[in-house]
């Protein structure tokens, strides 16, 4: 991972911490905490910008810090609570010290929303081994990474939400995406699990399955090979997930736990 930062200089740094704190929230979210992977752009940036709306502190993750720095400004200049918490989530050692760190200094979390991945589509056959494991690595080992240092921390408070974004590709299965089928179907698995461990103590643990959403991610060729498949006929937008995920975060989706929603216009 080129791109990778370490975050112990933004976790540490009192003044963004104070500015993340001084402001008061109002809304469902207010005087709740949600951390978002991959919350700098796309599906992630939609998800950090509907829930600060909501009024939710959000700590925007990203693997490029000065992204998430830039996501943080923009939501802070439309008067939300925001403070960016970069890391990679394949950077196991890191993320349980940028973790464990925050939690120190400002308690646990009410929500993870953990969104963070990527894709490399390649038949099998003529796929790498890096293409393999950086898919694998980043989409379902930041399951790993991210929830375990924060598991005990939430079930210790009995409350909170941790909502998963996979794919339709992991439910279904894609050509040319066996590393991210992969993957993705091992989050829903782990998702499902999780959602047993952590049900006695109120925590839910939901999955979201997007289909094709208008992001960076999306290829001319995957674009055209798959619009005609969906019913809708249109990409979904990021802001369409969003809205999913701010559900699964609220009080509203309480007896909601171990389930697994498409956002795909029917393709699923
Ligand atoms: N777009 C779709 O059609 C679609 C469909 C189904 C599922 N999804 C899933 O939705 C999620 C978001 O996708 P997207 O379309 O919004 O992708 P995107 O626009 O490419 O954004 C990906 C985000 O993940 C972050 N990220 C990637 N690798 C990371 C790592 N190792 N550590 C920390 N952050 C990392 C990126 O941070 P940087 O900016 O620092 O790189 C960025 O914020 C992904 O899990 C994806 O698999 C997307």
């Amino acid at each position: 991972m080129t791109e990778a930062t370490t975050s112990r200089d933004t976790v540490s740094a009192p003044s963004d911490a104070a500015a993340a704190l001084s402001v008061k929230s109002t809304g469902p979210g207010a005087g709740r905490r949600v951390l978002v992977t991959g919350g700098s752009r796309g599906i992630g940036f939609a998800v950090a910008k509907r829930l600060a709306e909501e009024g939710y502190v959000v700590a925007v993750n990203g693997r490029n810090a000065e992204r998430a720095r830039e996501a943080v400004e923009n939501l802070r200049a439309l008067g939300h609570e925001a403070y960016a918490l970069p890391f990679d989530v394949t950077d196991r050692k890191t993320a349980a010290e940028v973790l464990a760190e925050d939690v120190a200094l400002r308690g646990p979390f009410w929500g993870v929303v953990l969104n963070a991945g990527i894709n490399r589509d390649m038949p099998l056959a003529a796929m790498s081994d890096d293409d393999w494991d950086d898919v694998v690595n980043t989409d379902l080992g930041g399951f790993y990474n991210v929830l375990r240092p924060l598991v005990m921390t939430m079930a210790r408070a009995r409350k909170g939400r941790i909502v998963v974004v996979s794919s339709v590709s992991g439910m279904v299965g894609t050509r040319g995406q066996t590393n991210y089928s992969a993957a993705k179907a091992g989050l829903i698995g782990a998702a499902k699990a999780l959602a047993m461990e952590l049900a006695s103590r109120s925590i839910t643990v939901n999955v979201i399955a997007p289909g094709l959403i208008e992001t960076d991610m999306v290829t001319e060729e995957n674009r055209e090979r798959i619009l005609p498949l969906i019913p809708m006929r249109r990409l979904g937008n990021p802001e369409e997930v969003a809205h999913v995920a701010a559900f699964l975060l609220s009080d509203g989706a309480a007896y909601v736990t171990r389930a697994v929603i498409p956002v795909a216009g029917g393709l699923v």
